[in-house]
């Protein structure tokens, strides 16, 4: 491949400002008061009881009293690296998105891959779905795209999630289990949610024990849009193809891993990257119209199901690499601050209920793990576009506003920006006729399909993996009746698979959980053409 562009992977040199090397410099208090003697506190004297005026112990032993924050409350764990987008082509015709606009352009990103319910310092080789988030410094903001290494999730709405990760978490008693798939709650909760089917079958696959970060595929997960510049809208869904190729471990290998080396993925990641073997993805996209997503049998605002690329194929739009290792985990890795909700001029939503929910959690949960309402001038989040507004104040803010004044209208001056009309982000006019209801559409009531779908992709050993993951996890489950719900699902995606975990569980093989639906669609085969990427 072409090499690595050099000097764009610090976010465009934002981060060169902070970085601090003082090497055999000496070393001085936090005021920047040179410090005598940094082995010995101030006695009165040598047998004689610590002085309260030693401001140098003090202000040493304070910091460290206050090192740690708050661990993030899902993707604790995770590891972090520094690199490009480079754009093949213009996609001029289906959005406006600037890293999008020119051959060959480049977009500096910072990346975080991340385990789900393990805490911060868990085994990289759970058996769990991986995180893939990226940030992508566009010149018109920044750009993140969260997503993981499987293309669908567990509920399709965002009501759902706290119960989602409080079952999966450990239970609240005894704080036990760490293995989030491994115990009663979480068996009991998807059980009673017939819409996990398919999430379940990718989780027990060997996808949810990625032999490294660099042969992970990454998906968006839900469908978004691209608005081009005379603002039509096209439905896309985004995923990121490793060029290593998707490989993942055997479960005896990840078992064992385990505890031989607990940090096996994030080793690998920054050994890769030390050695220059830097890591590289493909970002595809699936692009489709309204109207082809109308008539697909399952809705696109569900995030339990994909896209069959029999419906909408792949098309490659540009290239990632990863080729410097952050300098300090804690500044960058730890504190980097990933939102659903940041999106750029030719990107933006769909409808799709979860993501609703994630557009209003990340930037929450933030204000708390970051302290205040400030993280975005950590300089690890802070975009490469200018910013400039007339939010003021708050904990631990860094820019020194000038001018008098901080609002509109104003027709004094004094320090103000303006609203950029049309230059600036314009949400798209989705029309809106609608009725204020809970519930969900009639699609979303179809679980099983997919789930069918996906087992039966899988080669005959992959498909063994399965059952025998779905055994082992089950295994843990103290209440039968959750089994027995558990395999009664199973029936209605695989009976294959169901009698082959109920009998390795030593169970009658249940009835089948009745369907929601009681005739369910039939997944379509059809292909449709390719929509033209470029004008
Ligand atoms: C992290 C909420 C669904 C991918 C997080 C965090 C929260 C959260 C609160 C911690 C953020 C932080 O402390 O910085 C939610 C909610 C969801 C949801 C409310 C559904 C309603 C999803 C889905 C995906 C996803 C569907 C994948 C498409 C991620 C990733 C991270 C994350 C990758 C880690 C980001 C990082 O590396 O810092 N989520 N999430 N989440 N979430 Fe979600």
């Amino acid at each position: 491949g072409k090499p690595a562009a050099p000097g764009v992977n610090a976010a465009g040199g934002s981060l060169e400002r902070v970085r601090a090397d003082p090497e055999g410099q000496p070393l001085t208090t936090n005021q920047g008061v040179r410090v005598s003697d940094n082995q010995n506190s101030l006695k009165a004297g040598l047998r004689g009881a610590a002085l309260l005026k030693d401001f140098v112990l003090r202000e040493k032993i304070t910091h460290f009293d206050h090192e740690r924050i708050p661990e993030r409350v899902v993707h604790a764990r995770g590891s972090g690296a520094h690199g490009y987008f480079e754009c093949y082509e213009p996609l001029s015709s289906l959005t406006q998105a600037s890293l999008f606009a020119e051959a060959g352009k480049i977009t500096p990103v910072f990346v975080r891959f991340s385990t789900v319910a393990g805490e911060r310092g868990s085994k990289d080789t759970a058996r769990d779905v991986r995180g893939f988030a990226v940030k992508f410094y566009t010149d018109e903001g920044n750009w993140d795209l969260v997503g993981n290494n499987m293309p669908v999730f567990f509920i399709q709405d965002a009501m759902k999630f706290p119960d989602l990760v409080h079952a999966v978490k450990p239970e609240p008693h005894h704080a036990m289990p760490q293995a989030a798939s491994a115990h009663d709650t979480y068996w009991d909760f998807v059980s009673l949610m017939p819409e996990s089917t398919h999430m379940l079958m990718w989780q027990m696959s060997d996808r949810a024990i990625p032999r490294s970060f660099r042969m992970m595929q990454g998906f968006g997960v839900h469908t978004f849009r691209f608005v081009n510049a005379q603002g039509e809208s096209t439905f896309v869904k985004f995923h990121w193809n490793p060029k290593l190729g998707t490989h993942s471990l055997v479960w005896d290998e990840a078992v064992k891993i385990s505890g031989a080396d607990p940090d096996y993925n994030r080793r690998d990641l920054w050994e890769a990257i030390e050695s220059g073997a830097y890591p590289e993805w493909e970002l595809c996209v699936q692009a489709f119209t309204e109207e082809q997503a109308e008539a697909f049998s399952f809705d696109v605002l569900d995030a339990t199901k994909i896209v069959p690329e029999e419906l909408v194929p792949l098309q490659p739009v540009g290239r990632m690499v990863l080729n410097r290792n952050p300098d300090n985990f804690f500044a960058e890795t730890e504190q980097v601050a990933f939102c659903a909700a940041h999106v750029v001029p030719g990107i933006d939503f769909t409808n799709d209920p979860l993501l609703a929910g994630r557009i209003h959690s990340y930037v929450d949960t933030q204000i708390t793990r970051l302290g205040g309402p400030n993280f975005h001038e950590l300089p690890i989040n802070a975009p490469l576009a200018p910013v400039q507004n007339n939010q003021r104040d708050g904990m631990h803010r860094q820019a020194i506003h000038r001018g008098r004044s901080s609002y509109e209208p104003n027709s004094l001056g004094g320090g103000c920006p303006h609203q950029a009309g049309t230059q600036g982000f314009v949400s798209f006019p989705e029309p809106i006729h609608a009725d204020e209801v809970r519930g969900k559409p009639e699609k979303f009531a179809e679980h099983y399909n997919q789930a069918a779908l996906f087992y039966n992709s899988q080669t005959e050993a992959e498909q063994r993996h399965i059952a025998a993951a779905f055994r082992f996890e089950l295994s843990k489950v103290t209440v039968p009746a959750v089994r027995r719900r558990v395999v009664s699902m199973l029936r209605n995606a695989s009976e294959e698979l169901a009698a082959e975990v109920a009998q390795g569980l030593g169970m009658e093989l249940p009835e089948a959980m009745p369907r929601a639906l009681a005739k369910t669609p039939k997944p379509e085969v059809e292909v449709s053409p390719a929509l033209s990427l470029t004008a």
